[in-house]
């Protein structure tokens, strides 16, 4: 945990200047994967793990950053043109803030310190959190009273494009904004909105268990994966021009189609069609506290993203079937982009341990891997920190 005063501490001992605090969540997606960016639907919650910033106004045009993570300092100056893909955290910090400024806030030089219990790499959207927290505190430094978390989110989502390098959806950056306290959000892509899902979990939880892998194909088999639902898309919309995505596709639909699909392209659009289904299903069934049908559809999902979209990988595979027949377990996937990273179980709260001991052990054995466990509230989203200031 973040030690708030301590960080304050640090600052003021760096600049000489009292900071204010902000800090924003990273996530976990309950369902919903790779259907973002086809203008679908998701499911996420904003997890116990956040990243803070501690900030103050400069008297001159430039933002320097100290990160405790890296236990170093970069600056870059507003008043100079903008330097993407520099390769390192300095894009995700630079890449807000000009989008920010973009978007017509009134960004200014400040001092940053930050901090974060988000782990990276580990497909919790730890730079999600980074982008909101540090956008949060560079608008309010600036003089922007409570900026607009959509705001914040699509400006996070174009520092990845354009700073950074990633393609991604709006899901990560979304969550972080907008999240809420005990409630999973069903938003959707296209339009920006989303309804809020209280999370009728009675005496079940959502264990978060981090498989530690990360496999090098990551970014470019996502990007693979956008342009092929992008060549699906074109060539459904021969027979159906009002097809903008594949969220304007019903199953039924998708499988008197299919046929004139290339085989690898079918597949990767039967998940995104059907996955956009089981999530509109997922969240009635969490709604209504209907666990086993919860559980059904998150294997189900765990099932397409394996064999059809193909994003999984060996060790994500195993934790999910380490606890198909764990007393208790109502379903388990792999949660985010995939291809390492971490699985999401919704369980009852009595079968935690049975659950961890069965996907340690097992991965423990196949591959020498000491897998690091998290039970999550779903909590509220990016914001500045007041009381334990
Ligand atoms: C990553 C991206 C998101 C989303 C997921 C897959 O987390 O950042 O936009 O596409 O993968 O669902």
């Amino acid at each position: 945990m973040v030690d708030l005063q301590l960080l304050k501490a640090r600052f003021t001992e760096l600049h000489r200047q009292s900071p204010r605090l902000f800090s924003a969540p990273g996530r976990v997606n309950l369902i919903g994967e790779h259907t973002d960016y086809n203008d679908g639907f998701v499911l996420p919650i904003a997890i116990d793990l956040r990243t803070f910033v501690a900030g103050a106004p400069r008297s001159d045009t430039k933002i320097v950053v100290h990160s405790l993570a890296f236990d170093q300092t970069l600056e870059f100056d507003l008043s100079e043109p903008g330097r993407a893909r520099r390769g390192t955290w300095l894009d995700f910090v630079e890449g807000t803030a000009r989008a920010l400024l973009a978007r017509g806030f009134p960004i200014a030089g400040a001092n940053l310190l930050i901090e974060s219990d988000v782990p990276a790499g580990a497909g919790l959207s730890a730079s999600a959190a980074l982008e909101l927290s540090v956008g949060y505190a560079l608008a309010s430094l600036g003089g922007t009273m409570n900026p607009d978390p959509l705001t914040l989110a699509l400006a996070g989502q174009s520092a990845e494009h354009e700073y950074v390098g990633t393609q991604c959806g709006i899901m990560d950056q979304y969550i972080s904004a907008l999240a809420q306290q005990d409630r999973a959000l069903l938003i959707d892509c296209r339009s920006l909105t989303f309804e809020p899902i209280s999370l009728q979990l009675g005496n079940a939880c959502v264990l978060i268990c981090d498989t530690r892998v990360k496999h090098e194909l990551s970014s470019s088999a996502y990007n693979e994966r956008r342009r092929q639902c992008e060549a699906g898309v074109l060539e459904i919309a021969r027979q159906r021009p009002n097809v903008r995505a594949l969220r304007d596709v019903t199953v039924a639909e998708f499988e008197a189609l299919a046929p004139r699909l290339p085989p690898l392209i079918e597949r990767r659009c039967r998940h995104v069609v059907n996955e956009d289904q089981r999530t509109l299903a997922a969240a009635r069934a969490l709604a209504s506290g209907q666990l086993v049908e919860l559980g059904r559809l998150m294997s189900a999902s765990h099932a397409s993203l394996r064999d059809d979209y193909e994003v999984s990988c060996v060790e994500l595979d195993e934790a999910v079937l380490a606890v198909s027949d764990t007393p208790g377990v109502y379903g388990s996937r792999m949660t985010g982009g995939g291809f390492g990273g971490c699985t999401v179980t919704v369980l009852e709260r009595e079968a935690v341990p049975r659950a961890v001991r069965s996907i340690s052990e097992r991965l423990r054995t196949r591959f020498e891997i000491d897998p690091q466990f998290f039970a999550t509230n779903a909590c509220a989203g990016v914001a500045e920190e007041f009381e334990s200031a």
